[in-house]
C-alpha cells in the first residue's frame, strides 16, 4: 500500500514508481467491483486514491499515459462522430418465444453439426442495453463504437472511455495474455438503481425522464459531450468477440472467463453451462424467477453452442448468427384503471386512440399510456374509459392492454367511440373501405404537418439537429412552417419571433438546416413520409434506381420488378408521386438547395461496383443463392428473379434452366460466378 511517506521523497524516478502503484492499485480495485463484483475499499477510499493520481500526474505531465484511470475524463465536446466500420459484421439475435422453438433450434443445431449426442450451451442473461465493440490493440482500449447496422456504427470512443467498467488497459492476465488485437463486443447498460437517480435528477432539472434503463443508456453514449456521459454511471458486459488472436481459448464459457481475467467483466456469475435442452429450460426458468432482484433490466436469456469451433462450423444467417438465439421472456403484466382516451393524429392523418391510466410499475418502469391500436381493438377487448384493465410492455414495445376486467366495470359505463372528427383540426374523420384507422380527412391539419416535420426532420431522415418536437410544434403554430420545404426558407430572423429562441440556438439551427441539405438520397426518400416506403425500402429504391426523378417516373409493374417492393409498396410510391402538391414540395426543395447525395454508408465506404445494374441468377452456383444476392445488392446491383429486356447480366451456374435461353433470345450478358465475383471485388468476402 502506498504511504504518503514515500510520495514525499522528491525526485522524478520516485513519483513515476509511485504513479505506476497508484495505476495499478486502482486498476486492481476497479477489476474487484466491475468484475468480480467484490469491492475491498469504499467509494470514499477510492476516490481519495484516485485524486492522488490525479495530483501527481498533473505535477509530472511526463508520466501521464492513455491508459492511466485518469484518462477517463470527458474533456472536449465532439462535433460529430466519426464511423467505426466493424470488420467481422456485428449481428443481431433471432428471437424464440416459447420451449417448442427452442427444441426446434435445438434439433436444428445437431442436425447441422451431424450429431445426436446433447449439445452443450451457455445461457446467459440478455441484458437490455446497447451493443458496442471495443478494440484493443496491445492491450490498450483503441476504439470503440456502436453497432448501427451491423457493418458500421458510430465512433463514440470519447464517450466509452468515460466508463468506468471499461478498462483503457488490459491486464495480462489468463489465456489471452499479451494478445496484440482483441475486438471486444458486450452491451452498455444501466442498473436500474442509476437509472432511477439519473431520472430523478432530470425531474429536478425539468427534463424529461428517460423511459426505460436502455433508452437512457442509448442516450448517454449517443451524447456529443463526454463529460454528460461521465456522469451517467453506465456499466458493461461483455458477451463475445469480433477478430481475436484466439489463443488457448475454445468455448464460450472459457472466453468470458478468459475476457475476466483481462480485467473485462461479463455476466459469468449468471452465465451457466448446460447440457442439452433440459438443463437449458431448467435455467431459462431460473433466470425468469430471479430476473425482477436483478440489479438491471434482462429481457430473456441468450442460448448459445458453447464450443467456438462449432459457432464456426454453424455459421450465420443474413442477421443472425445460427449457433445462438434470443429466448425471451413472457411479457410483464400489471392492473391499473384507464382515466380516460385520447385520441392523437398521425402523419397519415390516422387517429389513434391512446389510454391514458394510472401510473403503474411493469417490471420496474413507470407506466401511464397505452396504445390501443385501433376502433377493432377497442371493440373486440371491449375497452371503455374508467375499466380496470391488464396491462403489458415487452422489452421496447409500446405498452398495450391485455383484456378487461369487465366484472369491476362501473354499470353506467358505455362502449367507447372514436370520435367522427379529428381533435385537432376538427376536419372530419373517415374510415374507408379495407383500412383499421379513421383518418382526418384534411391534408394540411396541424397535426398531421407536425408529425410530417417531425419525421422529415428526424435522426433517420434528414437528421436536423436542433429541430426538435417542441420546435416544431411552434413552428407550424405560428404558421413558419406549412410543409417541410418551408424549413429551407426560414432565417435566422424568423426564427428569433419564436419564444425562447436566442441568436446563437438560431444560428445553430439554421447552420444544421443547411447541413442536411447534403443528406444521401435514400434518408431524403425516406424523409418524404410516403407511406409504407421506411428505411430499407428507401435505401433499396435509391440502389436500384438511382435518383429520385427516375423513381419518380417508374409504373408500379416497373418498380415491383425489384425483389423487396411489393405491390401495395409500388402503388403507394406512384400514388405519392402522382399528387402535384407532393411534386412542388419536392421542387421547393430541390430549388432550396437540397441536393442528396448517393450513399455510401453501406459498404465499408467504398464505392458501389454494380450501381444499378440488374442481375438475374440462374443454375446452381457455389454460394448460396440468398449469399449471392446480398452480395450483389451490398455491391449496389439489383437482382431480379426473371429475365427482361432491362437486365444487365445473367449469372450463370450448372445446369442453368430457361432464364439463360430467354437471356440469350433478348441478347443480354451471361456471365459466370468466377465473373461476378470479380466484378464486386472485395465484398464477396
Ligand atoms: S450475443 C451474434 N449475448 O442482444 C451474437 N447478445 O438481440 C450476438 N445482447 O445485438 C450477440 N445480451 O447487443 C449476446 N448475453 C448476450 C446479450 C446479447 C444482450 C444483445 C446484443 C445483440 C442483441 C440481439
Amino acid at each position: 500500500m502506498l504511504t504518503e511517506k514515500n510520495s514525499q521523497i522528491n525526485s522524478p524516478d520516485n513519483f513515476k514508481e509511485e504513479i505506476d502503484l497508484l495505476r495499478s492499485e486502482i486498476r486492481h480495485h476497479d477489476y474487484m467491483y466491475y468484475v468480480l463484483d467484490a469491492p475491498e475499499i469504499s467509494d470514499r477510499e477510492y476516490d481519495d486514491l484516485f485524486r492522488k493520481l490525479e495530483r501527481f500526474e498533473n505535477q509530472y505531465p511526463e508520466f501521464r499515459s492513455p491508459d492511466s484511470p485518469t484518462q477517463r475524463i470527458g474533456g472536449e465536446a465532439i462535433e460529430k462522430f466519426g464511423q467505426m466500420t466493424h470488420a467481422i459484421p456485428m449481428l443481431s439475435l433471432a428471437n424464440i418465444f416459447d420451449s417448442g422453438e427452442l427444441i426446434d433450434f435445438d434439433t436444428r443445431v445437431r442436425k447441422l453439426l451431424g450429431t445426436s449426442t446433447l449439445i452443450p450451451y451457455v445461457l446467459e442473461p440478455k441484458l437490455d442495453g446497447i451493443a458496442i465493440e471495443l478494440i484493443y490493440r496491445d492491450g490498450i482500449l483503441i476504439t470503440g463504437g456502436t453497432r448501427g447496422d451491423g457493418t458500421t456504427g458510430e465512433d463514440v470512443t470519447p464517450n466509452i472511455k468515460t466508463i468506468k467498467a471499461i478498462p483503457l488497459g488490459l491486464r495480462s492476465r489468463g489465456p489471452l495474455s499479451d494478445i496484440g488485437l482483441i475486438e471486444v463486443r458486450g452491451e452498455i447498460f444501466m442498473t436500474r438503481s442509476a437509472f432511477d437517480s439519473l431520472n430523478k435528477e432530470r425531474d429536478e432539472l425539468g427534463l424529461p425522464a428517460f423511459a426505460n434503463p436502455r433508452n437512457a443508456a442509448a442516450g448517454s453514449i449517443r451524447q456529443l459531450d463526454p463529460n454528460v456521459t461521465a456522469q451517467r454511471r453506465l456499466r458493461f458486459y461483455a458477451h463475445g468477440v469480433g477478430r481475436i488472436e484466439r489463443g488457448g481459448v475454445s468455448t464460450q464459457m472459457e472466453l468470458l472467463n478468459a475476457l475476466n481475467d483481462l480485467g473485462i467483466p461479463s455476466n459469468v456469475e449468471h452465465a451457466r453451462l448446460c447440457i442439452g435442452l433440459e438443463e437449458a429450460l431448467i435455467h431459462y426458468n431460473t433466470l425468469a424467477e430471479i430476473r425482477n432482484s436483478l440489479p438491471f433490466e434482462i429481457d430473456g436469456t441468450v442460448i448459445k453452442v458453447n464450443l467456438l469451433e462449432w459457432q464456426d462450423q454453424l455459421g450465420a444467417k443474413s442477421r443472425s448468427p445460427r449457433w445462438a438465439v434470443a429466448y425471451k421472456f413472457a411479457p410483464v403484466q400489471a392492473e391499473t384503471r384507464i382515466i380516460r382516451i385520447e385520441v392523437g393524429v398521425g402523419r397519415t392523418g390516422a387517429l389513434t386512440p391512446v389510454a391514458i391510466m394510472e401510473p403503474v410499475n411493469v417490471g420496474g418502469v413507470k407506466i401511464s399510456r397505452a396504445t390501443l391500436h385501433n376502433q377493432d381493438e377497442i371493440d373486440r377487448k371491449d375497452v371503455r374509459e374508467g375499466d380496470v384493465v391488464i396491462i403489458q410492455r415487452a422489452g421496447d414495445v409500446i405498452p398495450e392492454v391485455v383484456k378487461v376486467k369487465t366484472e369491476l366495470r362501473s354499470p353506467v359505463s358505455h362502449p367507447y367511440e372514436i370520435p367522427n372528427h379529428c381533435p385537432v383540426c376538427g376536419s372530419e374523420a373517415v374510415r374507408l373501405k379495407g383500412q383499421a384507422a379513421k383518418r382526418c380527412v384534411n391534408s394540411s391539419c396541424p397535426a398531421r404537418l407536425k408529425e410530417t416535420i417531425k419525421h422529415f426532420s428526424s435522426r433517420a431522415a434528414m437528421d436536423i439537429e436542433g429541430l426538435g418536437d417542441k420546435l416544431v410544434e411552434q413552428l407550424v403554430d405560428k404558421g413558419l412552417i406549412k410543409d417541410p420545404a418551408d424549413i429551407y426558407y426560414m432565417d435566422v430572423d424568423s426564427l428569433l419571433s419564436l419564444d425562447r429562441m436566442a441568436e446563437k440556438s438560431a444560428t445553430n439551427l439554421i447552420n444544421s438546416i443547411r447541413k442536411s441539405k447534403s443528406a444521401t438520397m435514400d434518408r431524403f426518400l425516406f424523409s418524404l413520409g410516403i407511406p409504407l416506403v421506411g428505411e430499407t425500402v428507401a435505401r433499396l429504391l435509391v440502389q436500384s434506381f438511382g435518383d429520385m426523378d427516375s423513381i419518380r417516373a417508374k409504373s408500379a409493374a416497373e418498380l415491383q420488378e425489384i425483389p423487396g417492393i411489393g405491390p401495395e409498396v409500388a402503388q403507394s410510391v406512384v400514388t405519392f408521386f402522382s399528387e402535384p402538391r407532393n411534386i412542388y414540395m419536392i421542387d421547393r426543395l430541390v430549388s432550396a438547395g437540397v441536393s442528396p447525395g448517393f450513399p455510401v454508408d453501406h459498404n465499408h465506404g467504398e464505392s458501389y461496383p454494380l450501381k444499378r445494374k440488374i442481375f438475374v441468377f440462374t443454375g446452381s452456383i457455389s454460394l448460396a443463392r440468398n449469399e449471392a444476392k446480398r452480395i450483389a445488392v451490398r455491391a449496389g446491383g439489383v437482382v431480379a428473379n426473371s429475365v427482361t429486356k432491362k437486365t444487365d447480366y445473367v449469372v450463370v451456374g450448372s445446369d442453368p434452366g430457361s432464364k439463360l435461353d430467354k437471356a440469350r433470345e433478348l441478347g443480354v450478358k451471361a456471365i459466370t460466378e468466377s465473373e461476378f465475383k470479380d466484378m464486386v471485388g472485395g465484398l464477396s468476402e
